[in-house]
């Protein structure tokens, strides 16, 4: 028979094994939502830095902060007052009133008024602190959200390689929130608690030094007991972390592998699994809640031993005369209050900590490096004189002319007409330095050419595109638009100029019209049609409940795959743009809306210079050249025919003897 073990030997079996490490991410990611759903146990790098960075934010609401500041301090002072006036008002009319043989209470009534209008000053002053705080919280999130979310549309494409978007939407929810509420309550409660603190104690020394020296040492005896039984408190509640973190990563996994477990006849070994981790947990879970539930009662013994014994000396001290009874009993008062802030402090300080941390991490995003645009030459709308010369027409006239505008060293301009020219030169690239993705590329399209990229999935031709409208930074080579480097071109103007539709189609909550709308801002309801009926979406949109005002929801959920690539079409055909980068999708369509998607692209392709990676060989038979990708290198070039001779990797992959994708 297994040996039953006293509470007290598991206990320290318990402590015995290794602590947990602190900083050990994977306790916290597995923990979040769960219970102390969303906080953050580390500790905060930079404490005073990001601290006084977000009361920068509340700051810049100054008449608020001021207010909240002036109230606070009316707050805790009338509650310190108050508690001061018992002793005047036993001391100067209470013991008066009990050797007088007249009763006349008129005097003591006075003054209990006045006691309960500081009261009400107090609870009146607090109420408005908190709403004040409440308001002035909402203004300092807002505007940190607003940063933030402007720094994140201002990042390059890269960094969102590095952050999962489950982690940037942690910044404006947990963080975010978890700054709120350091805000509305934890930095007020965290002032007002040493204010009280400190006024408690000079109060106390100077009712009777005498007295607070007895009752400092019964502190310093509390606290040590507290951070010692805390010490060991927080390994079992870290530990009670850690297992709930294994418990929930088991439950994921085997709910992930679901079908697996079935197939594999695993249901009693995963229930067993999970029976020896739930168990673990509770184990942890109770131990850690023994150790914490013995604090306050400890606490509060020694707390009551001192009040005791304060009140026994302190009566003989009034017996002898050396103290008065107001004296005594305002003091008696103090020691059940002078532990009081601190309690409410060292609670408040997992809540400020947890939220300089989450402040932290919306800082970092916030100072990250935003996308480089360091391009001289922009983009501008101009009219063409009969001779050809070009001038500028000013901002948002819509002639239809774009060249781009180019600075001379004398500080003149050059004009050079938009046509659409596009060159890369030995394009080396990597997204993970050392790991090249792309080996030494070189394509052209003259204007109005027609290229086709194809190749093997993963061969670098999505890459390709991500690079010619400055998405990542190449590593060496070239890319040339109408002859001027794409890194000189300012960032806005070389997008402008640059229709896409990525192989991903994103569209967003709001109407048929309005997505179609995104691709040029200012396009009237009559250019959106035109655009959709061009790219063969007007069909279907017609077909809609209600027609181009249906609502989009959910990226668009409410509509089919090859619908939502219609829609892409459209809103890139609305903008007119001279160059065009169209990366089909990979997923399978049907015939039908494959024939209309065609179309759809064809007439979007007219007169103007595209790249189109090509999943679907239909798509690929008219382009000028077809460019063939294999890790990262171009392997043959030329028309369909010439590459259907040559008996090639094309001639493979159109024979169907290998896969395009
Ligand atoms: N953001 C990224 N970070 C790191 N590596 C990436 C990234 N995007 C793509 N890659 C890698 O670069 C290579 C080329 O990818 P790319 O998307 O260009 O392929 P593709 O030819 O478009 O394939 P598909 O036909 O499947 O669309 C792949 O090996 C891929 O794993
Ligand atoms: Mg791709």
């Amino acid at each position: 028979m297994a040996e039953k073990k006293s509470v007290w030997a598991q206990l320290k079996e318990r402590l015995a094994v290794d602590s947990v490490d602190v900083n050990d991410e994977k306790i916290y990611k597995d923990v979040r939502g769960g219970p102390g759903g969303g906080r953050d146990f580390r500790r905060p790098k930079d404490v005073k830095g990001t601290l006084v960075r977000v009361l920068g934010y509340a700051g810049r609401n100054k008449g608020l902060f001021v207010l909240v500041l002036a109230l606070m301090l009316v707050s805790t002072g009338c509650s310190l007052a108050a508690s001061y006036y018992l002793r005047p008002l036993i001391d100067d009319y209470i013991v008066p009133l009990i050797k007088s043989p007249e009763k006349d209470f008129s005097a003591l009534a006075g003054q209990l008024g006045i006691l309960a209008g500081i009261y009400l000053a107090s609870a009146v002053a607090t109420y408005f602190t908190s709403r004040t705080c409440m308001t002035l919280a909402q203004w300092a999130t807002n505007a940190l959200r607003r940063d933030l979310f402007s720094a994140l549309q201002d990042l390059p494409v890269s960094f969102f390689d590095q952050h999962t978007h489950g982690e940037l939407m942690s910044r404006f929810s947990n963080d975010a929130d978890n700054v709120q509420m350091c805000l509305e309550q934890g930095i007020v409660q965290f002032l007002s608690g040493i204010i009280t603190f400190v006024g408690t104690v000079a109060l106390m020394i100077s009712l009777s030094w005498k007295l607070f020296c007895l009752t400092l040492l019964t502190i310093a005896l509390s606290f040590g007991l507290v951070r010692g039984i805390g010490r060991y408190s927080r390994i079992l509640f870290k530990k009670q972390q850690a297992s709930l973190g294994a418990l929930n990563g088991y439950i994921e996994e085997m709910l992930d592998g679901l079908k697996v477990v079935k197939a594999f006849n695993y249901e009693e070994r995963a229930k067993a699994g999970f029976d020896q981790c739930n168990d673990e947990y509770r184990e942890n879970a109770i131990f850690a809640n023994f150790l914490g539930s013995i604090i306050f009662p400890t606490m509060n013994a020694v707390m009551n031993i001192c009040y005791a014994v304060t009140a026994v000396l302190g009566g003989f001290m009034t017996v002898a005369g050396s103290f008065t009874i107001g004296s005594l009993g305002v003091y008696l008062n103090y020691i059940r209050q002078v532990t009081m802030p601190i309690n409410m402090m060292s609670n408040q300080a997992i809540n400020l900590f947890s939220a300089i941390a989450g402040a932290e991490r919306i800082f970092a995003i916030i100072d990250h490096e935003p996308e480089p645009d360091d391009g001289a030459v922009s983009l501008v709308t101009v009219d063409r004189a009969p001779d050809g010369t070009l001038t500028e027409t000013g901002h948002g006239e819509r002639t239809g002319f774009w060249a781009w505008k180019m600075p001379r060293p004398d500080g003149t301009y050059e004009f050079r007409e938009v046509r659409g020219s596009v060159r890369l030169e030995d394009v080396q690239f990597s997204y993970v330095p050392e790991k090249p993705v792309l080996k030494g590329i070189t394509v052209w399209a003259d204007p109005g050419q027609k290229i086709a990229f194809v190749g093997s999935t993963g061969a670098g031709k999505t890459t390709i595109t991500n690079l010619i409208n400055r998405f990542y930074e190449i590593d060496s080579g070239r890319i040339l638009f109408d002859g001027i480097d794409v890194k000189d071109i300012k960032k806005a103007g070389l997008r402008r100029s640059m229709g896409i539709v990525l192989q991903d189609t994103n569209l967003f909550t709001g109407t048929v019209m309005e997505n179609i709308r995104y691709g040029k801002l200012d396009a009237t309801d009559e250019e959106c049609i035109a655009a959709a009926k061009s790219a063969n979406a007007h069909g279907f949109i017609t077909r809609l409940p209600d027609g181009y005002q249906t609502m989009i929801t959910g990226n668009g959920q409410n509509l089919s795959q090859g619908q939502r690539q219609l829609l892409a079409i459209a809103r890139t055909a609305v903008a007119k743009h001279p160059v065009l980068i169209l990366d089909e999708a990979t997923s399978s369509i049907d015939t039908r809306t494959e024939k209309l998607i065609d179309r759809g692209m064809d007439a979007l392709m007219e007169g103007r210079t595209v790249f189109v990676i090509a999943h679907r060989l239909s798509t690929v038979r008219n382009a000028q050249a077809i460019v063939v990708i294999e890790q990262g290198q171009i392997v043959e070039r030329g028309s369909h025919e010439e590459l259907l001779d040559k008996q090639g990797r094309y001639y493979m992959l159109y024979t169907g003897q290998s896969e395009l994708d």
